[in-house]
């Protein structure tokens, strides 16, 4: 049975729904996007998910037309004619079709193209979090505003294809000899004295809504955080490593580059902090 999906103004068979040659998404990757996490049916984070899409169209002078109100009704939607347990939410908004390949932002009289979309998977359940991942590092050679969620994903695929090719699950990218994230989710590392460490933001990293609501369960429960940038070697020797996302959660990391982190076995520091999220939203 076919899923429905949103497409500008309505619902829609997915096979039914088609958009132009000519969108801007399509040439020029100019959208920027949302993943919602479903759990029990239910949104986690929806709205700060639609600050941060507001931060990205803001950024891109992109025009978002639908009020928030609107989107989290499509958003719902879709999720029970789609019967979503589990899974996530997909949003996609480009800068619609001008009819013609230019380089230029087309006025504003051509409507941005919404698409949005939901697939089922598992992930209270992901058998990955019990074993942790193993990941490869990889050079990120994505461009300088990786803060703006745009729909630009190519350097991103390379590096799974990369990790993927060295028998990997996933990528950490390094910058300048500093982890900046994982391929789609930030990173995380527990010191050997304990501490718990994540990249400060900046133009060099996406704004993660999971990783601010770690933040927030920390200082809830007053463990200390030290924003700063690691190298590989320290994530190497670290007691742990995690990498945070709505599709991931907190998602430990066994084994960098061969090396063993933890002893191969998933933290107390991770798990700790995986089910402190899942409570957040009742979801434990
Ligand atoms: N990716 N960093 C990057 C590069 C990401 O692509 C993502 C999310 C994150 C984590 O952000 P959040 O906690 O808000 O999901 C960090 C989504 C899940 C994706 O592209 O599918």
């Amino acid at each position: 049975m076919s899923s429905w999906v949103w497409l500008n103004e309505d619902y829609c068979p997915a096979e039914h729904a088609r958009v132009s040659v000519f969108d801007r998404g399509f040439l020029f990757a100019d959208g920027v996007y949302e993943v919602t996490a479903v759990v029990n049916g239910q949104l986690l984070d929806f709205h700060a998910h639609m600050q941060r899409l507001q931060r990205s169209c803001q950024a891109l002078e992109l025009s978002l037309p639908w009020p928030v109100g609107k989107l989290e009704k499509i958003h719902e939607t879709l999720v029970a004619r789609n019967h979503v347990q589990e899974g996530s939410v997909y949003l996609q908004i480009t800068r619609g079709n001008p009819g013609k390949r230019d380089f230029h932002y087309p006025d504003t009289s051509v409507p941005p193209t919404l698409v949005v979309f939901t697939q089922a998977h598992n992930i209270l359940q992901d058998p990955r979090a019990e074993r942790g991942l193993s990941m490869v590092t990889c050079p990120d050679i994505r461009w300088q505003r990786c803060d703006i969620k745009t729909v630009s994903l190519l350097a991103a695929s390379m590096a799974k294809m990369a990790a993927q090719s060295q028998g990997a699950d996933d990528a950490i990218l390094v910058r300048d000899g500093l982890i900046t994230e994982a391929s789609s989710a930030n990173c995380f590392m527990v010191t050997p004295c304990g501490k718990l460490v994540t990249r400060a933001l900046s133009q060099a990293i996406l704004p993660g809504i999971t990783r601010a609501a770690l933040l927030d369960i920390c200082q809830q429960h007053q463990l200390g955080i030290e924003t700063r940038a690691f190298s590989p070697d320290e994530a190497y020797g670290a007691r742990e490593v995690f990498i945070t996302s709505a599709t991931t959660f907190v998602m430990p990391v066994t084994r960098l580059d061969g090396n063993l982190i933890g002893g191969g076995r998933p933290g107390s520091v991770a798990t700790r902090l995986r089910k402190a999220y899942l409570a957040r939203f009742g979801a434990a």
